[in-house]
């Protein structure tokens, strides 16, 4: 009898060693069979009673390794299987399947406008000019007619260069009309988009960096209704057809006559709003003649030829476009705000 039992323990735990379980499946079968809470150990350990006196501690440690075998096999089949499950789940990879939606970023809204004025403008045989930011006093000022002592050349609005009177961050982009104006002939058709800057307060309306787009064209006969017709097809270009213009009188060293510019508001049609602070008009650019003394300084006869120019802010536009009321914005990079501009061009 004893030794039958002995055989019995001896055949599961061959069973046991030579147990290939080939699925998850087959591994929990082999977990309930030798390990579960009824499993076939069990009994054996009170058949101890039935073994005779002398053979009992053999007989318990006969049992005992079959129970250590069974939990050693246990945690190999696991294991086993589950990297194999990783491995058919990896060469599962279908590599004709779409991939996961790319996210396509978005232009910034000062480059979405930008491009508007400059694809607008393009239209009309204007060229874009692009110039240094790192600029020469006489380019940004004196060539423009600005006296030395003007205001605008104030230490307070004008960022030089360290220990330099003589380079500074251009203020506007004039400083690249005087760059054309000094190396072309005219006919000059051309527009200067760039980021300008000026030691300013930075508030909501105010910023020390900015863009704009700055406008000139010089030729023989070129008058102030040149001027008029060309700024009346960009703001309805820009704002929407049956936008009118108003000029009103105003200075600017390098131009003259100069005038600000306004738009009927785009938001009311005139009839008030905060947009126009009720006015009715918005103010988007200033513009004017070129001044004789900026072509003679540039070497352009200006008995012979005449011009207009034109400049404005592109997050002014931008703003009033998009009506977004804190020009920080525009520099904070917060993907939240970047990520409602959407565009093609
Ligand atoms: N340069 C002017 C500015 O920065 C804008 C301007 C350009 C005005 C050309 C008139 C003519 O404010």
């Amino acid at each position: 009898m004893s030794s039958d039992i002995f055989e019995k323990v001896k055949r599961i735990k061959e069973e046991i060693e030579n147990a290939i379980p080939k699925s998850k499946e087959e591994v929990e079968q082999f977990r309930i069979k030798y390990l579960g809470s009824k499993n076939l150990l069990k009994p054996l350990f009170g058949e101890i009673v039935n073994v005779a006196n002398e053979r009992k501690r053999e007989f318990g440690q006969l049992v005992n390794s079959v129970k250590v075998v069974a939990e050693q096999k246990f945690i190999e089949f696991k294991n086993k299987i589950e990297s194999e499950v990783e491995a058919s789940e990896n060469s599962n990879i279908d590599f004709s399947a779409p991939s996961d939606p790319v996210e396509f970023g978005s232009r910034h809204p000062i480059t979405i406008t930008m491009n508007r004025i400059i694809e607008i403008f393009e239209r009309i045989g204007f060229a874009v000019a692009e110039e240094r930011e790192i600029e020469e006093d006489w380019f940004n000022f004196t060539a423009m007619n600005t006296p030395e002592d003007h205001p605008a050349r104030d230490m307070q609005d004008t960022y030089y260069l360290k220990d330099s009177t003589e380079m500074l961050l251009r203020t506007h982009t004039s400083s690249v009309q005087a760059r054309v104006m000094m190396s072309q002939k005219p006919p000059i058709r051309i527009i200067a988009p760039g980021r300008v800057y000026r030691n300013e307060t930075i508030s909501a309306r105010a910023h020390c960096q900015f863009h704009q787009v700055e406008g000139l064209y010089i030729a023989e006969g070129v008058s102030f209704a040149d001027m008029k017709q060309t700024l009346l097809y960009f703001a309805e270009e820009m704002f929407g057809k049956g936008t009118k213009i108003r000029l009103r009188p105003s200075y600017f060293p390098f131009t003259e006559p100069s005038a600000e510019m306004d738009i009927s508001c785009f938001i009311c049609g005139t009839e008030g709003c905060n947009v126009c602070k009720y006015t009715g008009w918005v103010e988007i650019l200033g513009c004017g003649m070129v001044d004789p003394k900026v072509l003679e300084n540039c070497g352009i006869d200006s008995e012979k030829y005449t011009g207009f120019a034109f400049g404005m802010g592109v997050e002014r536009q931008a703003m009033l476009k998009y009506k977004v009321n804190d020009i920080r914005l525009f520099f904070e990079n917060d993907k939240r705000f970047l990520k409602q501009f959407k565009s093609a061009l």
